[in-house]
């Protein structure tokens, strides 16, 4: 079962009732919707609407009645039987769906097409001033408009067409359809001053006094120019960015160490203390091999010679094998190792660079000279 028909169009509210004949049998027993609840539904349907046109398809009682009490409950001005495009309230009383139906269509067009004002082409005076970097206009002539003498900007000349609210004013303009004309605020004052119920020059005096339909350059979100203007919402940007100091090369004496994992490097020492070791008690206990090997010494320092190629005596007997395959180790190792230096050469080897925040953190970097500590705590509960 429906009683009533709750149209919301984004700005428009239409609100329609439909004939109580065609919902209710029981005609004696007064409106077929409780005061209360006709209230809620105006009360939500016109929440942003500031006044209304009222459209009635037939006068019976019914709808005479509802016409009454629509009037006792919406708060501001209505037209009834007329269409204004300022009134973005609809209100239609019809007395069956159908005419409803029919009103509504006649009422689409009077919707606006979409979300975005477009103002037509009007002329909308503005006020700013010289206020790098909010606002290069600064040439201007003295003209007189609707009464009020002024000094309005030129703006032909693209450097002082710039600005960061200039710029912004600039993509409203281009965006609601409207043309501009900017004038110098006056008597001297940029936003002027309080004088007990009054506004004393300035670009909020002009706003004040109807003289300017907008304002912008530097205006701060104060007390006493909220009392006297309606501000916009601020704008604001907000980036973060840090300067970290760019990643350096990398000098040091151990870069030798890095064209090999310390994982290898500590390998290759175990290795050559276990092959000298081994090399030395066989040298201990087979006679063949030669004596030499039987000092220490002698032994490491022969077997590290072998195995960077640099110093390999002839007799060898007894460890030929061995010797063999430690020198194709040595090939092997010494190979790799320089190979991997000349690539670290030829490309140099940068600290890590910053990109995080953890890493900025970890980097620890200080920057000037270090103050104390500052004596307020942040806690947090
Ligand atoms: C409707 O709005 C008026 C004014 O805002 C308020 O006084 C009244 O209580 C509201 N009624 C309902 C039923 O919400
Ligand atoms: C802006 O307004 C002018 C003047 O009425 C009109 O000719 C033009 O079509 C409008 N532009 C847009 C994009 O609506
Ligand atoms: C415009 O008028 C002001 C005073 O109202 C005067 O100071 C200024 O010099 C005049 N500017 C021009 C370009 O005539
Ligand atoms: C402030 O207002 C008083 C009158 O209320 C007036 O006499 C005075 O000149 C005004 N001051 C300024 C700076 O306009
Ligand atoms: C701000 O706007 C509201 C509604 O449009 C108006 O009633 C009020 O007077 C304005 N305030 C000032 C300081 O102009
Ligand atoms: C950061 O550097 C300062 C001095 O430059 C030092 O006192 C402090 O211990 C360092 N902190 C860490 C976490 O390395």
């Amino acid at each position: 079962m429906w009683k009533l028909i709750v149209v919301n169009i984004v700005l428009i509210s239409c609100f329609a009732i439909a004939k109580r004949e065609h919902i209710l049998i029981n005609y004696d027993r007064g409106s077929w919707i409780s005061n209360l609840n006709f209230e809620t539904v105006i009360n939500s349907s016109f929440l942003y609407s500031r006044c209304c046109n009222i459209f009635i398809d037939e006068h019976t009682d019914e709808t005479d009645d509802l016409l009454g009490r629509f009037v006792n409950i919406y708060p501001n001005n209505y037209y009834v039987q007329y269409r204004s495009y300022e009134c973005q309230g609809y209100f239609l009383l019809g007395s069956s769906v159908k005419k409803l139906v029919k009103m509504m269509q006649k009422y689409q067009i009077m919707k606006r097409q979409s979300g975005i004002i477009n103002l037509q082409g009007q002329l909308l005076q503005g006020s700013a001033f010289y206020n790098p970097p909010f606002c290069y206009l600064s040439t201007s002539i003295n003209k007189t408009i609707n009464g009020i003498e002024g000094e309005f900007f030129i703006a032909n000349d693209a450097r002082e067409l710039d600005g960061v609210e200039f710029q912004l004013f600039i993509l409203m303009a281009q965006r609601l359809n409207f043309t501009w004309m900017i004038r110098k605020p006056n008597n001297n004052y940029r936003y002027g001053r309080k004088n007990g119920s009054d506004w004393h020059g300035g670009m909020i005096g002009q706003i004040f006094r109807k003289e300017v339909d907008i304002a912008f350059s530097g205006i701060w979100l104060t007390k006493d120019n909220y009392e006297f203007a309606n501000l916009s919402i601020s704008w604001y940007q907000l980036f973060i960015h840090f300067l970290v100091p760019r990643p350096k090369t990398k000098t040091s004496f151990w870069a030798l160490t890095r064209p090999l994992s310390s994982e290898v490097w500590l390998a290759i020492i175990v290795t050559i203390l276990f092959q000298s070791i081994n090399v030395y008690i066989k040298a201990k206990i087979n006679h063949n091999v030669p004596k030499r090997f039987k000092t220490y010494i002698n032994t490491l320092t022969e077997l590290i010679a072998r195995l960077l190629g640099t110093w390999a005596p002839k007799k060898t007997q007894g460890l030929r094998l061995q010797l063999h395959l430690w020198h194709v180790t040595g090939l092997l190792f010494v190979t790799a190792y320089c190979s991997s230096l000349a690539s670290r050469l030829t490309t140099p080897d940068y600290e890590t660079r910053i990109d995080t925040i953890p890493q900025l953190i970890a980097a620890n970097l200080s920057w000037g000279r270090e103050g104390p500590i500052p004596k307020l705590m942040i806690t947090s509960i």
